[in-house]
C-alpha cells in the first residue's frame, strides 16, 4: 500500500531549491577557475570569478535559513543524533545498502513522520550540513574578505583557500552520492517530485 507523508516544509523547499541550483553554479565556476588554462578557460576568469561570488553569496545568506528554520521549526529534530544504539543502526542501514536491498528486503528504518532520514542519511546531512557548510562558508568568506582575515590574524590565507577547495572537493561528491541515493525511493523519481512537492511517497505502512 503506498502513502504520502508531508516531510519537507516550504522552507526547506525553498532553501533547498536555492541552494541545489548555486551548488552547480559553483562546481562549474569553480571547477573552471581551478582547473581550465588562463588562455583557453570553460569559463572567462574574471566571469567564474564574479559568478563564483555571486553563488556563494546566496548560499551563504541561504544557509541562515536552514539553520534558523531548523532553530524554530520542528525540522530541527530530524537532525539530532542520539548517540545511544546509533552505531547499530548505522550498521543496520549499510547491511540494508550492501545486502538487503538486493534481496528485496523491507528497509530496517523505514521513512515516518518521526523519522525522515535512514541512519545514514541523518550522519550525512549532519556532518554536511553542520560541518562541510560552516568550513566552506567561513572559508570562502575568508577569501571574500582577504583584508578582514588579515586583520583578526586568522592565520594564512593559503591555508584557507586550499581547505575551501578540499572542501568543495567533499561537497561536491556528496552531492553526486546525494543525487544516487535519491533515486532510491518508491520509484526512481519519487523522491526528487518530494523535495518539490513537500509530500514522500511511501511504499510503508505508516510507521
Ligand atoms: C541538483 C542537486 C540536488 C538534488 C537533485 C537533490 C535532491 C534531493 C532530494 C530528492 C531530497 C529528498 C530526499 C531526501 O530527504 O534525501 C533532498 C533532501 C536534502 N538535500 Fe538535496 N539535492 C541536491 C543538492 C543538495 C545539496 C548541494 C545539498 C547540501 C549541500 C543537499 C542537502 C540536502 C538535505 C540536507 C536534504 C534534507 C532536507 C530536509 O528535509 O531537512 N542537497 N535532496
Amino acid at each position: 500500500m503506498s502513502h504520502n507523508l508531508y516531510l519537507y516544509p516550504k522552507f526547506i523547499r525553498l532553501w533547498h531549491f536555492i541552494n541545489a541550483v548555486m551548488f552547480l553554479l559553483l562546481i562549474v565556476t569553480g571547477l573552471s577557475m581551478q582547473y581550465t588554462a588562463p588562455d583557453s578557460p570553460l569559463i572567462r576568469f574574471d566571469i567564474a570569478v564574479k559568478l563564483h561570488d555571486i553563488g556563494g553569496i546566496t548560499v551563504s545568506i541561504n544557509y541562515l535559513l536552514f539553520l534558523m528554520g531548523n532553530m524554530v521549526t520542528d525540522n530541527g529534530k530530524y537532525y539530532r543524533i542520539q548517540a545511544k544504539g546509533f552505531t547499530t543502526e548505522l550498521k543496520g542501514q549499510f547491511r540494508y545498502y550492501i545486502w538487503g536491498i538486493f534481496k528485496g528486503e523491507a528497509p530496517p528504518y523505514p521513512i515516518s513522520k518521526d523519522r525522515k532520514f535512514n541512519p545514514l542519511q541523518k550522519l550525512s546531512y549532519v556532518l554536511v550540513m553542520y560541518m562541510g557548510m560552516p568550513v566552506i562558508i567561513l572559508t570562502g568568506l575568508a577569501l571574500f574578505f582577504p583584508q578582514v582575515f588579515d586583520l583578526l590574524g586568522l592565520g594564512s590565507l593559503i591555508v584557507a583557500d586550499v581547505i575551501h577547495v578540499l572542501m568543495g572537493i567533499v561537497l561536491t561528491m556528496f552531492m553526486l552520492i546525494h543525487l544516487y541515493f535519491s533515486t532510491f525511493g518508491r520509484t526512481m523519481f519519487s523522491n526528487f517530485k518530494s523535495i518539490i512537492s513537500g509530500w514522500h511517497e511511501s511504499s510503508q505502512a505508516p510507521g
